[in-house]
């Protein structure tokens, strides 16, 4: 049985007093719920959140790890660092970090090789942009993103992974993949991990929807058969459209 995740992508947004008041706020308005929550934020609002959530069962995420254990990387962050400070999550291959930070499908790989032994689940980005899709090559696309981010990683891993499908021409363009064209690529990632493992495997890997998800579609589309949940950008910036979107 998978659990829905909705996880909220702060990206370069909020500074640490703005962290805790979304906290105070949002605690008010996350009640018992079957939908695991998250936020993933910037590395300096971390354990601010960490602090303010414990106890509430809401997640706190990372937005990106470097893949060494330790070393003369000027700027970077280890999976160790942010496992000492109680990160539950962090995301991997975010299409930004894809475009604009130099992410390749092979520093995805090694990313989700130095999260998984730390226990912070990876949230792995994977989607097509506009040419691809245009060109009706989003499946191929996607397939070779899935199966290079998983080359060498052991299934008892894999299943532990959340994968977020964001079709880069619907991130922060309020321009939404259909409820179906979401819901055919989640169905269809989950092929490749059947593929990739086994059944059983990939019946247990959680995966999300991402591109202009807000409160008026996320019923829509967290109702589709094989999305099982949602990694949010602008609209988990604000406590109660986030609140929102979790009671969808
Ligand atoms: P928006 O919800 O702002 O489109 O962002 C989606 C996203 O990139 C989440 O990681």
């Amino acid at each position: 049985m998978r659990i829905p995740f909705i996880a909220g992508n702060w990206k370069m947004y909020k500074t640490s007093a703005e962290a805790a008041a979304f906290a105070v706020a949002f605690k008010e308005l996350y009640h018992d719920t079957d939908v695991k929550a998250a936020i993933c934020a910037p590395f300096t609002q971390l354990e601010t959140l960490v602090k303010a959530f414990e106890g509430t069962g809401i997640g706190v995420g990372a937005q990106n790890v470097h893949f060494e254990k330790e070393g003369a990387y000027t700027g970077e962050i280890s999976a160790g660092m942010l496992q000492e400070i109680g990160v539950d999550y962090c995301i991997v291959g975010h299409s930004e970090r894809r475009q604009y930070f130099g992410e390749t499908d092979e520093t995805v790989n090694c990313k989700l090789k130095t999260l998984l032994p730390t226990g912070i689940i990876p949230i792995l980005c994977v989607g097509e942009v506009l040419e691809e899709r245009e060109a009706g090559r989003e499946q191929e696309v996607v397939r070779s993103q899935v199966m290079k981010a998983f080359e060498g990683i052991e299934g008892t891993d894999a299943e532990k992974v959340v994968i977020a499908y964001e079709p880069v021409w619907a991130i922060g363009t309020g321009r939404t993949a259909s409820p179906q064209q979401a819901n055919d690529m989640c169905g269809f990632i989950r092929t490749v991990l059947e593929d990739l493992y086994d059944d059983v495997i990939s019946d247990r890997v959680v995966i999300q929807y991402g591109g202009s998800v807000k409160p008026e579609n996320a019923t829509e589309i967290m109702n589709m058969e094989e999305i099982d949940g949602a990694l949010v950008g602008g609209a988990s910036l604000d406590a109660l459209k986030f609140s929102e979107i979790i009671n969808f």
